[in-house]
């Protein structure tokens, strides 16, 4: 399994320039005596696939996939090859894992892990609190009782997962576009608190696994990203254990990404990872493709952020039904999109990444972990 740990630093941060400077040389020398352009010899120094080109960098590159989907052959060639990296569409979800009280079921997550495992993928863990896909019975809980009902959920499905995840999300599209609160059931129930309350139980659930915060629209420096960016700005200084923040990147042709980049590099700067979680592009062709670019080229120009993952990969089998948004169209053909990021990747071989930080765990436990009045309520 790639986990955040076990790419040796020397792997990721090696030069890339020496290589190309030697593959110029050579292409050179063969020019110069034979009169032939080299281009085989160039063309060796690229990875053929997604996670490879990503590995080159020390970064990821994964997609959510399901144990549905896996019937199929032309599916799990792809699947199993070409990335580093596997989520669980919708099976680690709260309705999922928890479809009544205290009564638990792992096993779409169990599956994944499995076979992410014997492929020596990492796994990300999505998501363990969210105001859509609880099962029917959080409805009915009110105060302490949907609090109470939170942790031990956190507790049970992180706990169930330690180990095996490399980073979860553990809160999901809790902002709304102005950068408030969503006042979802979680937010009215339990107020404020209720978001680091979740990072405190999932870090005690599992310390080695990295803690981030998701959400969607956070395409750019936006009043929803400046909510966040708070957020975590505040969650570091008080020593709440996040590590990461997830950028889902549903994306289209007319997304404007003019400060993509530098919205990654913020949350960088402010010393989270950040992850690209479900990145889907709406659109075709050449346009598309330039979308898929943008969002690579800027992943890997910002140290921290740790990898890539599509939401699904092919055009047959996508959340956002007739809109063609993946890397591969419905019968498996590699489109212009798959093509930009494979080169995108292969052009940052040997730049730097935030992956090998550790959680936030560490720093948690010799700062604010004894004395915060939060931890000794929920302990
Ligand atoms: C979507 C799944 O792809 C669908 O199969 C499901 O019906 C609804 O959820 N943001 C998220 C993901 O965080 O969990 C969502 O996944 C897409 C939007």
């Amino acid at each position: 399994m790639i986990s955040s740990t076990s790419v040796p630093r020397s792997r990721r941060r090696r030069a890339r320039r020496p290589l190309r400077a030697a593959v110029a040389t050579v292409a050179t020398a063969g020019l110069a005596v034979t009169g032939i352009v080299m281009f085989s010899t160039t063309a060796t120094a690229q990875a053929d696939t997604l996670g490879a080109a990503a590995e080159q960098s020390g970064r990821y590159f994964g997609t959510a996939t399901e144990a549905g989907y896996w019937g199929d052959s032309q599916y799990t060639s792809i699947l199993d090859s070409e990335f580093s990296s596997l989520v669980a569409e919708n099976g680690m979800k709260w309705d999922a894992t928890e479809p009544n009280p205290g009564e638990f079921n792992f096993d779409g997550g169990d599956q994944l892990v499995e076979r992410a495992q014997a492929n020596g993928q990492a796994v990300r863990g999505h998501t363990l609190v969210w105001h859509a896909q609880q099962p029917g019975w959080t409805a009915g809980l009110y105060g302490d009782d949907l609090r109470n009902a939170m942790i031990n959920h956190i507790t049970e499905t992180a706990g169930h997962f330690a180990g095996q995840i490399s980073s979860w999300d553990v809160v999901n599209e809790a902002f709304e576009e102005d950068g408030s609160r969503r006042q979802s059931n979680l937010q009215i129930e339990m107020g404020d608190t209720w978001i680091e309350e979740a990072f405190v139980a999932a870090d005690a659930a599992d310390p080695d696994a990295k803690l981030c915060y998701n959400d969607y629209n956070l395409d750019g420096i936006n009043a929803k990203s400046d909510g966040v960016y708070a957020m975590v700005e505040d969650f570091l200084a008080r020593g709440v254990p996040i590590d990461c923040v997830g950028i889902q990147s549903h994306l289209s042709t007319e997304s404007d990404l003019s400060t993509y980049q530098a919205n990654l590099q913020r949350f960088s700067d402010l010393g989270v990872d950040v992850h690209i979680t479900e990145l889907d592009v709406g659109g075709s062709g050449t346009a598309q493709a330039d979308v898929y670019r943008t969002v690579t080229e800027a992943c890997v120009a910002v140290e921290r952020c740790a990898g890539i993952t599509t939401w699904g990969f092919t055009d047959a089998y996508s959340w956002r039904g007739d809109e063609t948004p993946l890397p591969w169209d419905a019968n498996y053909q590699k489109k212009e999109a798959y093509t930009a990021i494979l080169d995108a990747l292969n052009a940052a071989a040997g730049s730097n990444t935030g992956q090998g930080s550790e959680p936030a765990t560490a720093a948690y436990e010799q700062t604010a972990r004894r004395e915060s009045p939060l931890v000794a309520q929920l302990a």
